[in-house]
């Protein structure tokens, strides 16, 4: 399905599980709305599906907010296109009637995912955050009240800076996320260890708004 009045060009899926929350899926630099389907259906079989293209162009390449220049944030733009994601996922959970999508996000996406949960934390139930860094310098005082995250990160990866994998981590798991980091022998592109990994973390996680709504399926069904 095509944008409709929705802010943001996008894909949306609609999901036949239940008890498997949506997902935001948002593209590295230069993908656009189709790029994660395929991760998406992999990584949550049966989820409902929110893909939306990423509104700034770097050399014609789509992403999520401005950089300066490779791995040095313009961090007002992140700050505002973080807002900007998080209404359109508000206006989209209203239009398709979803839940609080999980993100999962790769590189340029995985670092608005990270951005988004630190600055609208209630439009998110969770994050899967592939190769990514620290989007902010100051992290604002944010509680995640237990949110699942799961960080998977390379070891040699080029575009990420060392380090940044566990500041992530840590400044998460500070605002109160239930965070889970990974650390593979690779670089900075996905592998099929990403897949497995992010498979059975979707699988044994504790989404509450998810539970909450099957729960009360449950009650009235
Ligand atoms: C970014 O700009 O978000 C990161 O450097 C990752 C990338 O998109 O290359």
């Amino acid at each position: 399905m095509m944008s409709g009045n929705l802010a943001f060009i996008h894909r949306f899926e609609p999901g036949n599980r239940l008890e498997a929350p949506p997902l935001l899926l948002l593209h590295g630099t230069g993908g656009d709305e189709n790029d994660l389907l395929p991760l998406g259906r992999a990584v949550s079989p049966g989820s409902t599906l929110l893909s939306p293209r990423g509104q700034v162009l770097e050399r014609g390449m789509p992403r999520f907010f401005r950089r300066l220049a490779e791995g040095i944030f313009d961090e007002a733009d992140v700050r505002r296109r973080a807002h900007e994601l998080a209404d359109f996922v508000q206006a989209a959970r209203a239009q398709y009637g979803i839940g609080a999508p999980v993100a999962l996000g790769f590189s340029n996406g995985a670092n608005i995912a990270a951005a988004t949960l630190l600055l609208r934390p209630d439009v998110l139930a969770g994050a899967v955050l592939l190769r990514a860094m620290v989007p902010l310098a100051q992290t604002p005082a944010v509680d995640l009240g237990g949110k699942p995250v799961l960080i998977v990160s390379g070891k040699t990866d080029p575009i990420v800076p060392t380090g940044h994998a566990g500041q992530l981590a840590t400044l998460l798991s500070k605002a109160n996320a239930d965070v889970t980091s990974e650390m593979l022998p690779v670089g900075h592109h996905l592998t099929q260890a990403d897949v497995t990994i992010a498979n059975g973390w979707m699988r044994a996680a504790r989404f509450q708004e998810r539970r909450d709504v099957v729960e009360s399926a449950r009650r009235s069904g």
